[in-house]
């Protein structure tokens, strides 16, 4: 399984690298805005940081504009993904720039028929919500399973990405699964270090053998 981390903040990803757990990045207009400053510049240092896939979103209503921005987007780096919306148009794009060689991402999804279609289109990667999903008290990671399994029944390509990543048990359910990669805020990863056990026993362990030494 590929970890991404679900950020355009660099220390967050150097933190992830340093633990071997940075595969990959997720981006989007809203992380983007929330690191300021020019996002071209931005977009550049990430795919200079990060070795694996960089997924970068493209903002359009028409597919003539998504492949646009995205030709334009994946001259940021050798390993950028265009992000695109799950619309029709963006489905349109999808074709298009798998022709021209251009991985993409089909965001935005929300139900296994949009996850099929995006498949069919030539997505190479395909990103459900599963947070935002749980908020709206339906279950995100059932459509995972659907989704996971749909793929399976016809040996399709796409690779799952289980987004809007809530806390590790999202990350460990995917896991179960065989979802391809989980792409998680830095808090979240940092969150799946943790065990109370693992502080109490270490806690006990410190003092034994202070007391040992003492
Ligand atoms: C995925 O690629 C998205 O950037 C992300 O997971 C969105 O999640 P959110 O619901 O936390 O905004």
């Amino acid at each position: 399984m590929q970890f991404f981390l679900d950020t355009a903040n660099l220390a967050e990803m150097r933190a992830a690298k340093a633990w071997g757990l940075l595969d990959g990045v997720t981006t989007n207009p809203t992380l983007m805005a929330r690191e300021g400053g020019d996002w071209r510049a931005v977009m550049q240092a990430i795919c200079r940081e990060v070795e694996g896939p960089v997924s970068l979103e493209a903002v359009g209503d028409t597919a003539d504009e998504l492949i646009a921005m995205g030709l334009d987007l994946v001259r940021n780096g050798p390993n950028v993904v265009v992000k695109i919306p799950m619309t029709p148009e963006g489905l349109k794009a999808v074709r298009v720039l798998r022709s021209k060689g251009v991985d993409t991402n089909v965001t935005l999804v929300f139900s296994p028929m949009q996850a099929l279609l995006a498949a069919k289109a030539g997505a190479s990667f395909i990103s459900p919500f599963v947070g935002r999903l749980d908020g709206l008290s339906q279950d995100g990671m059932q459509l995972v399973a659907d989704i996971m399994a749909i793929l399976r029944n016809y040996s399709m390509e796409a690779r799952v990405i289980v987004a809007s990543v809530r806390h590790p048990r999202h990350v460990a359910e995917a896991a179960l699964m065989g979802a391809h990669v989980a792409t998680v805020p830095f808090a979240v990863l940092r969150q799946m270090f943790d065990h109370p056990l693992t502080s109490a026993g270490l806690e006990m362990f410190n003092k034994d053998w202070a007391a040992l030494n003492g």
